[in-house]
């Protein structure tokens, strides 16, 4: 892998750039030297045993937990820090927010608010943070939620609706920010196996608009068919990564097929 250098930023295609990413809680080391890249428009999938850090990996991109050493790059900037001389030097936390508006998030448990309408959920984000003119929002909104299948249900109440339709408002509602980069966490985990088709189509159908996106997921067949690359995580690094069918078809290291076996 190259060195990207920090003042200059990584090459303009790359969106996400994890350089030697390490994060420990207290002693226990969980990303110990993370390495991966992630162009514009790519669908990279991450699997691997519960444990080896995958959730906290797509945490640190948004800047929901610090690392504590190596570098993270989205969208061409330094994820929490800026370089000033040869130093880095902190943001403050309204200014990680503000790079963090560039980057949706959907969770295994939608966590959407419950008080709220479908629409006022999606609605929320644009007009309390980017203080956008109601009437906008409210018509991109109504747009998006077309958009996952559920214009029919803009005034219903979380608990009225399924997990795979709380799963597409909690999509439309991340949308809702224009997003340059989506992170999915386990996205479809949570729900009946009959309900996982309706979320994945909606994923589908971003990636095929040309979202970048990081998905991790037991979904083996959604990561060969949409996804670009797949990335293979055991104990805190990347074991393997590639074409997914290269690395599913025939995985080079015994940790990813001994895994593999266990989830095919
Ligand atoms: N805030 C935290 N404080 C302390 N330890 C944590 C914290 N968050 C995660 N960990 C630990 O870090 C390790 C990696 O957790 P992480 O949630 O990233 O794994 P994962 O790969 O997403 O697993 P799963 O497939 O079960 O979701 C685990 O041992 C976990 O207990
Ligand atoms: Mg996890």
């Amino acid at each position: 892998m190259t060195e990207h250098d920090a003042a200059a930023g990584p090459a303009a295609d790359l969106m996400v750039v994890a350089e030697n990413v390490h994060k420990s809680f207290g002693r226990l080391e969980v990303l110990r030297g993370i390495d991966l890249e992630v162009r514009r428009g790519e669908v990279m999938c991450v699997v691997g045993p519960s444990g080896s850090g995958k959730s906290t990996f797509l945490r640190c991109v948004n800047h929901l937990e610090k690392i504590n050493a190596g570098r993270l790059w989205v969208d061409g900037q330094l994820m929490g820090y800026r370089q000033k001389g040869g130093r880095l030097h902190e943001l403050r936390d309204t200014q990680v927010a503000e790079q963090r508006r560039g980057i949706g998030m959907v969770f295994q448990n939608f966590n959407l608010f419950p008080h709220m309408t479908v629409l006022g959920n999606v609605m929320e984000a644009p007009v309390q943070v980017k203080r956008e003119r109601r009437a906008d929002v409210r018509e991109h909104a109504l747009r998006l939620l077309d958009r996952v299948g559920l214009a029919d249900k803009a005034a219903a109440y979380p608990r009225q609706l399924s997990g795979g339709q709380q799963q597409r408002v909690a999509i439309a509602r991340a949308l809702a920010m224009r997003p340059e980069l989506m992170l999915f966490d386990e996205p479809t985990s949570a729900l009946d196996p009959e309900l996982v088709g309706e979320v994945l189509d909606v994923m589908k159908d971003l990636a095929r608009d040309g979202m970048t996106m990081i998905v991790v997921t037991h979904e083996m067949g959604f990561a060969r068919e949409v996804g670009d690359s797949l990335v293979f995580m055991d104990g805190g690094v990347v074991v393997e990564s590639g074409p997914p069918r290269e690395v599913l078809g025939s995985p080079r290291h015994e940790r990813t097929q001994a895994f593999l076996s266990k989830v095919l």
